[in-house]
C-alpha cells in the first residue's frame, strides 16, 4: 500500500517536473526565458514551462498562434514573434489574452494592418520591417495603454484621422523609413497624445515639420526628409523640446526666428543638409540652451556678426565643409560665446588674407580649440593657396597693400 502511494507520488512528481522542462528544440535560460526562435518549428510548442516570462518564437515558419497554445503562461510578459509567418487571422482571438502580457514584437511578419487580437494591456509594441501601408482610425482603439510603439521600416503612406487618438499614454513613437509625406497625416494627428515625449520621423518624404504637436514633446527627429525651409516661429509652442534633428535632409533656408521658443533645446543637428541662407542675428534667436550645433556639410557662405550670440551655452560648433571664405572677428566674440570650447571649420574655401589673420591667431590662442588645423586649407590668395593652417603662420595672412 505504502509502496503504491510512493510510486504514484514519484510519477506525479516526475510529471510535474517534465512539464517544466525545456521543450525541444528550444533553449531555456532561467529564470523564465525560453528561446524557440530560429529552430525551424512550425507550431508553437505545447509544453512551454508555465513560469515563462519571455518567449521567443520568431524566425520560424509558424503560421498561427492558436487560442490555447499560450493560455497556461500566466506570467508571460513579453512575446517575440518577429520573423514568424504571421498575417491577418494568424493570431486567434483570445490567444494573447494573458494576464501579464504587455510586450509584443511582430516585426518582419506579413501583416498589412495592426492586428486586433493583441493583449488589452499592451504597452510595448514593435512591428518593424513589415508590410503596413496604412494606419486606420480603428488601428489602436483596443490598445490605449501603449507607451512604446515602433512601426519603422514599413510602407505606411496614409494615416487616417483619429488613428493615434486612443494612445493617451504613448511616450515614444518610431515611424521612420516609411512613405510618409505631408498629405499622409490628418490634421492634429497627435493632439490626444498628451504623454508623447519622442517622435522619430526619419527617412520619410515630409516637406514640412508637423504642426500642432503636443507641447510636452522633448525629442523630434526629421532626419532624411524633404523639408527645404524652416519658417519663422515654426516650433514656437514646443517649449520642452530638447533635441531636434534634420541631418541628411534637404534644408536650404532657415528663416529668421525659426527656432523662437525652443529655450530648452540642447542639440540641433543639420549635418549634411543644403543650408545656404545667411546666418543672421535673428537665425538662432531663442536657442539659449543649445550645447551642440551641427552645421557641417552645408552651403553656408555668410555668418553675420551677432548671429551666434543667442547661443550663449554653446560648447561645440560644427562648421566644416561649408562655403565660408571669411569671418569677421565679432562672429566668435567670446564675451557672448562664453561656453564655446570646440570649433570645426576645416574644408571651407578660406581666403587667407589679412582679414582672416585673427582666426589663424586663434588657432594658437583662443579659449576654444579650433580642431584639425592640418585640414583647414586656404583657397586663396595665390601665395598661400592649397596650404594648410598648420604650415602657415599668422604673418602669412597678408593683404596686397601690406
Ligand atoms: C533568438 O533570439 C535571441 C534574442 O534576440 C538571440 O540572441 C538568439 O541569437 C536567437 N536565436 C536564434 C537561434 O536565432
Ligand atoms: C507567477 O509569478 C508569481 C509571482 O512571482 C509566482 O508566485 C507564481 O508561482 C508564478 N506562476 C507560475 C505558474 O510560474
Ligand atoms: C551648394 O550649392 C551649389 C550651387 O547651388 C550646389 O551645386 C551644391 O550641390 C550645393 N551643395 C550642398 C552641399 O548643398
Ligand atoms: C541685427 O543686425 C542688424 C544689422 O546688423 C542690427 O541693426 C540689429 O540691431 C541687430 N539685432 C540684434 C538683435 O542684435
Amino acid at each position: 500500500m505504502f509502496r503504491q502511494i510512493l510510486v504514484i507520488g514519484i510519477l506525479w512528481w516526475a510529471g510535474a517536473v517534465t512539464s517544466q522542462q525545456c521543450p525541444s528544440p528550444c533553449y531555456c535560460r532561467p529564470p523564465g526565458q525560453v528561446f524557440c526562435n530560429g529552430t525551424g518549428i512550425s507550431e508553437v510548442p505545447d509544453n512551454i514551462p508555465t513560469d515563462t516570462r519571455i518567449l521567443y518564437i520568431g524566425d520560424n515558419p509558424i503560421h498561427e498562434i492558436k487560442k490555447d497554445s499560450l493560455s497556461k503562461l500566466i506570467n508571460l510578459t513579453a512575446l517575440d514573434a518577429s520573423g514568424a509567418r504571421l498575417k491577418e487571422g494568424s493570431i486567434e482571438p483570445g490567444a494573447l489574452d494573458l494576464p501579464s502580457l504587455t510586450d509584443v514584437d511582430l516585426s518582419m511578419t506579413d501583416y498589412k494592418t495592426i492586428p486586433q487580437t493583441l493583449p488589452k494591456n499592451l504597452d510595448t509594441f514593435r512591428m518593424m520591417q513589415g508590410n503596413l501601408q496604412m494606419l486606420h482610425s480603428e488601428s489602436f482603439k483596443l490598445y490605449p495603454k501603449i507607451v512604446y510603439l515602433d512601426l519603422s521600416n514599413n510602407k505606411i503612406s496614409k494615416i487616417q484621422p483619429g488613428t493615434f487618438d486612443p494612445l493617451v499614454s504613448l511616450t515614444t513613437l518610431y515611424i521612420g523609413f516609411n512613405q510618409l509625406s505631408d498629405e499622409s497625416f490628418p490634421q492634429n494627428a497627435f493632439a490626444k497624445c498628451q504623454s508623447i515625449l519622442s517622435i522619430d520621423f526619419r527617412f520619410n518624404q515630409m516637406q514640412h515639420p508637423l504642426q500642432n504637436l503636443p507641447t510636452g514633446i522633448q525629442h523630434l527627429c526629421y532626419v532624411g526628409n524633404k523639408i527645404k525651409t524652416l519658417s519663422s516661429y515654426a516650433f514656437k509652442s514646443l517649449t520642452n523640446l530638447q533635441t531636434l534633428a534634420f541631418w541628411q535632409g534637404e534644408v536650404e533656408t532657415i528663416e529668421d526666428n525659426a527656432f523662437y521658443g525652443l529655450e530648452k533645446l540642447t542639440l540641433l543637428d543639420f549635418m549634411q543638409d543644403h543650408i545656404r541662407s545667411t546666418l543672421t542675428n535673428q537665425t538662432f534667436v531663442g536657442l539659449s540652451s543649445v550645447d551642440t550645433l551641427y552645421l557641417d556639410l552645408n552651403n553656408i557662405s555668410k555668418i553675420e556678426v551677432g548671429a551666434l550670440y543667442p547661443l550663449r551655452k554653446m560648447g561645440s560648433l560644427w562648421l566644416q565643409s561649408n562655403q565660408l571664405t571669411s569671418l569677421q572677428p565679432g562672429v566668435l566674440d567670446t564675451r557672448y560665446l562664453t561656453k564655446l570650447n570646440t570649433l570645426f571649420i576645416d574644408s571651407n574655401p578660406w581666403y587667407c588674407d589679412c582679414k582672416l589673420r585673427w582666426l589663424r591667431e586663434n588657432v594658437d590662442n583662443a579659449p576654444y580649440v579650433i580642431q584639425d588645423p592640418h585640414l583647414i586649407v586656404c583657397q586663396g590668395p595665390e601665395k598661400v593657396a592649397g596650404k594648410a593652417w598648420d604650415e602657415l603662420k599668422p604673418s602669412d595672412f597678408v593683404c596686397p597693400e601690406e
